[in-house]
């Protein structure tokens, strides 16, 4: 099959410890530029991980069970080794805030510089996710915090397995104003 009968793929990499809606996000912008989106999680043994690699694909295969053009993979080494051997010309990621900025750059320098062939495309979440991140997302849930609007109900279910505990029941619904 050549590459146009394949259409375009773009791989979106990241840790995903795990997922959130943020990456969502950015994932449904990409399946609007692009054909189809691997999903590939760094192998990182040195970085202490919530869930294991295989917990992350298995969640992240869930959260997009029925949709065809996300697929889900891992890696380990180069960014751009990867994205060259599974046939993706883009790398995709998602640019919060200016905070976000001075690494992105120059991570998409360096992967520029290691392979001038891919290209990195980054793309605004909704502004509603603009300060969610995994980390937030996970610490959130562990202190009785609500995530439901943050994580898909997968990942929701997940943590709760994880941290032994119930997911926090839905905030109350506040009860209308009474007519003066
Ligand atoms: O979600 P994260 O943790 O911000 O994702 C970071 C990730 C996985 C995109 C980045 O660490 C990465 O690409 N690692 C692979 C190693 C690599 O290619 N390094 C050289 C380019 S900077």
């Amino acid at each position: 099959m050549t590459p146009q009968e394949r259409g375009s793929l773009a791989v979106f990499p990241g840790s995903f410890d795990p997922i959130t809606n943020g990456h969502l996000d950015i994932i449904a912008r990409g399946l609007s530029v692009f054909d189809d989106v691997t999903i590939a999680i760094l192998i990182n043994p040195g970085k202490q991980a919530l869930f294991t690699v295989e917990e992350r694909v298995e969640i992240i295969r869930e959260a997009y069970r029925g949709e065809p053009r996300v697929t889900v993979d891992t890696f380990s080494g180069l960014l751009v080794d990867y994205a060259e051997r599974v046939g993706a010309a883009v790398i995709v990621r998602g640019l919060r805030a200016i905070s976000d900025f001075e690494y992105e750059f120059q991570m998409a320098l360096m992967n520029r510089r290691l392979n001038p062939r891919i290209e990195t495309v980054f793309m605004m979440p909704a502004e509603g996710y603009s300060y969610l991140s995994s980390r937030l997302g996970k610490e959130v849930f562990q202190l009785g915090g609500r995530v439901r609007d943050l994580v898909p109900p997968i990942v929701e279910r997940r943590l709760a397995e994880k941290y032994g505990a119930k997911a926090p029941p839905a905030a109350p619904r506040r009860r209308a104003r009474r007519a003066r």
